[in-house]
């Protein structure tokens, strides 16, 4: 979605802002602009399409000046055109303002400023910010700050904005409501950004400005206060992690240098979270009396985050004695859950800022409900609105198709169930003991994969031309099929249906036929599954499909019946998930290279979706 930045120092901002922008280019966007401050004016240039467009502008019309916005702009309200770019004016050109979120009262105040002599020249919901904030000073709001203050009471819905004052040329303000922000804080220099990557090269800790909060940056300070105007003392952390996290490393794409992080972050969350006595330790969020009491978990999220939690669900329940329900956030938000004080609510997210993931812990904490996250980003809107955080801690996931987030979003999985199932005696301690051995094998499996991606490529390029594919499996590996479809549709743009195998008969077997691929993950289990899944694929070769399995290494049976074979090491059947996962993810990255997409930023989708 949108990305804001903003710059006050002695350099020269528009290549800051450029840097920035570009930093976020993976949130998703379709046009972008900047705005500085020069010479007693807010010049500004903006260009639809990539941030190229709007560089060769600044190349034939640079912007001088060391304070200036910036932003990305995902349309929602009119469509990708330079006029609906921000930044957005006021009339007298003396304010302007760049915006992520939604205002949802802005026909309303649209009406009643042109009421007032405004003029408007975009279709924006955001030009109306500008305009209110002008009327207010015309009004005799006595300063910037008591205008913006005034004029944000007045916002309905969510925004994060940066402001340019041309009359106060020495601060950059920003506030936010429901959309992130964060301040970053240089040396000499001050910046804001929707996220700490954007400007992690240039600063030295963050400040995470907290919902209703509003700061004036300048170069050497930050004063920061809420909307009814009380002080706040600025909080500056120390940032968790490198510049070089957020760089591509040598790798061809942000996507396969994630991918290839895999096992290391697999690893580091097993050091992390289990003692040196071999015990789970999940923090002091929830005491382990909360654990021996519970009897429901309600898991919610969107998009890959549901798919962790749809495999969370399966393994929880299968390890422990407790209901486990996982739901789709838009869809828990507007349905009647049931849910009662003594539920358990997981969020599931990568990035903490999902606006219907959000959504539903406000409602969940307002039924009475603990609430415990599964994030990655720290500082989030998810993590400090929750009542205990278990932290992925990948590091910054810049493509947009999610990769590690989600093999880490598994393995908390793992261990939670893991840890539940030993507080509630589910479980003996040899037995946990057992599967936590078998847990540690994981990143070794997940790298032996990687180790095989020549191999992997080759099948995709084979596969990848048709108009359509279909990915099957089964019990813990349904959530993995529709993550391989996900995974598969989001960049290479082929149309992709993931289905639980035994559902085949019901409708899609339908659709077999010789150029159909048909990707069934069929590794060995230790229950009747593995049996099943042979059945699903017989089915699907009785009507000449064209089947690709992910197997395990050595069932050479399973040949006879394929086209092509994806091998991966065995592991203990609960963890097969996040395996064979990951031979989904370079098939489809795969073949989203042959197909000639633009891997880490595909279209029309945003990293962090923070509007409904
Ligand atoms: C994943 O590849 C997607 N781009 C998307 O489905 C994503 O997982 C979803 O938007 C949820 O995001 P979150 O994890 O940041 O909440």
């Amino acid at each position: 979605m949108c990305g804001v930045v903003g710059y006050i120092g002695s350099k020269s901002a528009a290549p800051v802002l450029i840097d920035g922008l570009r930093r976020l280019e993976y949130r998703g966007y379709d046009s972008a602009g900047i705005a500085v401050l020069s010479e007693g004016r807010i010049l500004s240039r903006k260009e639809t399409g990539r941030l190229a467009n709007l560089e060769k502008v600044l190349t034939d019309a640079p912007l001088q000046g060391t304070r200036g916005i910036g932003h990305t702009r995902w349309a929602t309200h009119g469509a990708p055109s330079q006029v609906n770019s921000h930044p957005h004016f006021s009339s007298d050109e003396a304010v302007a303002v760049v915006h992520n979120g939604i205002i949802e009262n802005y026909a309303e105040l649209r009406d009643e400023l042109t009421g007032k002599g405004h003029h408007f020249l975009s279709e924006t919901d955001t030009e109306v910010i500008p305009h209110l904030i002008e009327q207010e000073l015309k009004e005799g709001a006595a300063s910037p700050l008591a205008a913006v203050l005034h004029a944000l009471k007045r916002l309905r819905g969510a925004y994060a904005v940066g402001i340019l004052f041309r009359d106060e040329p020495d601060a950059v303000y920003c506030a936010r409501l429901g959309s992130p922000l964060i301040i970053g804080l240089g040396d000499g220099e001050n910046f804001i950004a929707s996220d700490v990557p954007a400007i992690i090269n240039r600063i030295s800790s963050v400040i995470y400005l907290n919902d209703g909060e509003i700061a004036r940056v300048r170069q050497d300070r930050v004063e920061i206060c809420t909307l009814e105007g009380a002080t706040v003392e600025p909080d500056p952390q120390a940032v968790s992690f490198h510049s070089e996290d957020a760089e591509c490393a040598g790798f061809e794409t942000f996507m396969l240098k994630e991918i290839h992080e895999q096992p290391r972050i697999l690893r580091a969350l097993l050091g992390q979270y289990i003692s040196a006595d071999g015990s789970i330790d999940i923090g002091p969020g929830l005491k382990p009396d909360y654990f021996r009491k519970l009897n429901r978990i309600m898991i919610v999220a969107c998009g890959t985050a549901y798919h962790a939690g749809m495999y969370g669900k399966l393994l929880m329940e299968n390890l422990t004695g407790i209901a486990v329900e996982t739901d789709l956030a838009s869809e828990f938000r507007y349905r009647d859950p049931k849910i009662d004080p003594g539920t358990l609510v997981i969020p599931v997210s990568q990035s903490g800022e999902t606006a219907d993931t959000l959504a539903s812990i406000r409602m969940a904490k307002d039924w009475g409900c603990r609430v415990l996250a599964i994030c990655n980003v720290e500082g989030s809107s998810m993590v400090r609105e929750s009542d205990a955080v278990l932290f992925t801690n990948c590091g910054p996931e810049i493509g947009v198709a999610s990769t590690k987030a989600y093999t880490a979003q598994q393995m908390i999985f793992a261990l939670l169930a893991l840890y539940i199932t030993g507080i509630r005696n589910d479980l003996t301690p040899e037995q946990i003991k057992g599967y936590l051995s078998e847990l540690h094998e994981v990143p070794d499996a997940v790298h032996y994969v990687i180790q095989n991606k020549e191999t992997i490529r080759k099948i995709a390029e084979k596969h990848h031309d048709g108009p359509s594919s279909l990915y099957m499996g089964r019990k813990f590996n349904y959530p993995t099929a529709l993550e391989g479809a996900l995974k598969n549709k989001e960049i290479s743009y082929q149309h992709a249906e993931g289905y639980a195998a035994g559902e085949m008969k019901h409708g899609p077997i339908a659709l077999i036929n010789e150029s159909l691929p048909v990707i069934c993950i069929c590794t060995k289990t230790s229950d009747e599954v593995y049996e099943k899944m042979l059945s699903n694929i017989k089915e699907v070769e009785a009507r000449n499909g064209r089947i690709i399995a992910v197997a395990t290494e050595g069932d050479i049976e399973i040949r006879k019946l394929t086209q092509d074979v994806l091998y991966v090491p065995e592991v203990r059947d609960e963890f097969t998930p996040i395996v064979n996962v990951v031979a989904l993810q370079l098939m489809a990255y795969y073949a989203a290279r042959a197909r000639g997409t633009d891997i880490d930023k595909p279209r029309n989708l945003a990293k962090s979706v923070t509007v409904e």
